[in-house]
């Protein structure tokens, strides 16, 4: 049997997504009422960070817990990795003691090395390019406010970036209507177009923020300047200017909920008094993070 991996979102085809999203569901639920749901008894998830983490790396701890089974923290500075020992030759040794591997690095290539070494699932946990960890929360946060994807219409604005790019492939996946808007030079990658196109996704890009949020049904917005890029940010500050996310902007989307991503840059891509007002559902988002590793994971060793 071949090994599953996710490395983006559509390595999920639609009904694999709506198999993981409700038994999401049917997890949450099991956690609020306190019921057994320990599938995962025995198994050990390793967990690879290049790059800091809160929500990413509690989450799937937390997860595997509940779940009755154990994940290991691996710090990149904290295994050979970090001295140079090579990603496939990480890949293969992971595979001999754990159940899955979940990593977090930089280039998008790498993970595709730990996935092509490992005789294990590898979830990506974050790359340059790609957060399908988080699309999948998103897309299960969207379910539930919205009660299904059937006629949702969602807004990017800010920077055509990892969390933007997996979201709109997921939201091709899903059948949400997407208009991405980003200033000129910080679109997504035309590959990221085409794979939205493959899927019939119904996606329109702009660089104007006012035009993309117009009636629509979410907000979504992630900081300007990611993990990696922190020598870009003077420039970034500049170039993003009017694409905040503030009142002005939501005054154009009188129904829309706000989504980030987390962390957010209040008073950069976000103000506080929207990041803190009754549109914004960033916690409910940072929460449906366990819901929805916890059956991915479950779904990718069952
Ligand atoms: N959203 C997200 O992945 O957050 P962390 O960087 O805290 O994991
Ligand atoms: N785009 C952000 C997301 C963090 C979860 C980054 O890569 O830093």
């Amino acid at each position: 049997m071949t090994t599953r991996h996710l490395l983006d979102i559509d390595d999920l085809a639609p009904s694999e997504l709506e198999t993981i999203l409700e038994r999401a569901e049917r997890y949450k639920r099991a956690q609020q009422q306190g019921e057994d749901h320990e599938d995962l008894s025995g198994q050990t998830l390793g967990m690879i960070f290049q790059k800091p983490s809160t929500r990413t790396r509690v989450s799937f701890e937390t997860g595997m817990t509940q779940l009755g089974g154990h994940a290991v923290f691996l710090g990149a500075d904290d295994i050979q990795l970090g001295r140079g020992e090579p990603l496939k030759d990480t890949a293969r040794t992971l595979s001999r003691y754990v159940d899955a591997v979940m990593a977090r690095v930089f280039k998008h290539e790498n993970i595709e090395v730990l996935a092509e070494y490992s005789s294990v699932p590898i979830v990506n946990g974050l790359t340059d390019d790609a957060h399908p960890c988080q699309t999948l929360a998103d897309l299960l946060t969207i379910r539930e406010q919205q009660g299904g994807f059937e006629g949702v219409s969602a807004a990017w604005v800010g920077d055509g970036n990892n969390v933007a790019q997996s979201f709109a492939i997921g939201a091709a996946l899903a059948g949400i209507d997407l208009t991405v808007s980003t200033p000129e030079g910080y679109e997504i990658d035309e590959e990221v177009i085409n794979r939205v196109d493959d899927l019939g996704g119904n996606l329109t890009t702009t660089t104007d923020p006012v035009e993309a949020v117009a009636d629509t049904d979410v907000v979504y917005t992630d900081v300007w300047t990611s993990m990696g890029q922190e020598d870009e940010r003077d420039v970034r500050m500049d170039n993003f200017e009017g694409f905040q996310v503030n009142n002005d902007l939501i005054e154009h989307a009188p129904g829309a909920s706000v989504m980030h991503c987390l962390p957010a840059h209040r008073g950069e891509e976000i103000s506080d008094d929207i990041i803190e007002s009754d549109r914004s559902i960033v916690f409910d988002q940072a929460e449906n993070r366990l819901h929805a590793q916890k059956a991915l994971l479950s779904w990718l060793l069952e």
